[in-house]
């Protein structure tokens, strides 16, 4: 395997020929993010969707997503890709952070991970917090309880990134898993990685965000 390390500029070019299969990159920028997910490039966008306090703007996702990058030291371009545009689509851009279709009890992050994830992550970065919510007993309280506490913003958009590197591992860091720039590797990754159904929506957003990052 060749590893070559280039923009995304020359990443899109070169894509053709099949070289840009592992380029890397440790930061995206607000411009970026601003192309990729449009609807929140401005903080003012938040205030007209109807939950606006689970609301997010670009300005605040950027600094989460890169802090998440460094934490979880995914680096692959067609790794990030696929992140974000699979939070897109779960959160609607950032405007939800809890399930509310149908409001599934300790279901969320802007990834909208399942509740048995959800305690699962909170376990690994509050254990004695979690602990002691769920010492309650698991009631649906609890359960939203154990999710509030990973509802911070590098919490809520790191949720993906640990998803990916401790439940998804056989799709991290590997030659032939998450190419940057493959639309069938991000297909396979949703729907054999994370289990989620398909739709051809998640297509249209990774190819907005392919086209951005
Ligand atoms: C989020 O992460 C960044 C970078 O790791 C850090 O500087 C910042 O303090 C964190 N924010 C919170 C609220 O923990």
């Amino acid at each position: 395997m060749k590893f070559i390390s280039v923009s995304a500029l020359s990443c899109a070019l070169v894509a053709v020929s099949g070289l840009c299969i592992r380029d890397t990159t440790s930061a995206i920028t607000l411009g970026q993010l601003n192309k990729a997910i449009p609807a929140r490039a401005s903080d003012s966008s938040c205030s007209s969707v109807s939950t606006p306090d689970e609301c997010a703007p670009n300005s605040r996702a950027v600094a989460a997503i890169n802090s998440a990058i460094a934490k979880y030291g995914v680096t692959q371009r067609g790794e990030i890709v696929a992140l974000i545009s699979l939070m897109a689509y779960e959160s609607a851009n950032w405007q939800y952070n809890i399930n509310h279709f149908p409001g599934r009890p300790g279901q969320g992050t802007r990834a909208m991970l399942m509740y048995n994830f959800i305690e699962q992550y909170a376990q690994s970065l509050y254990p004695s917090e979690a602990t002691k919510v769920l010492a309650a007993g698991a009631s649906t309280d609890a359960q939203n309880n154990v999710r509030a506490l990973v509802l911070g913003d590098n919490d809520s958009f790191g949720s993906a990134f640990w998803y990916l590197v401790n439940k998804a591992s056989a799709y991290h860091g590997k030659g032939d898993k998450l190419r940057s720039g493959n639309a069938d590797d991000f297909k396979d990754y949703i729907v054999n990685g994370v289990g989620a159904g398909w739709d051809d929506s998640r297509h249209s957003i990774w190819e907005t965000v392919n086209g951005a990052i």
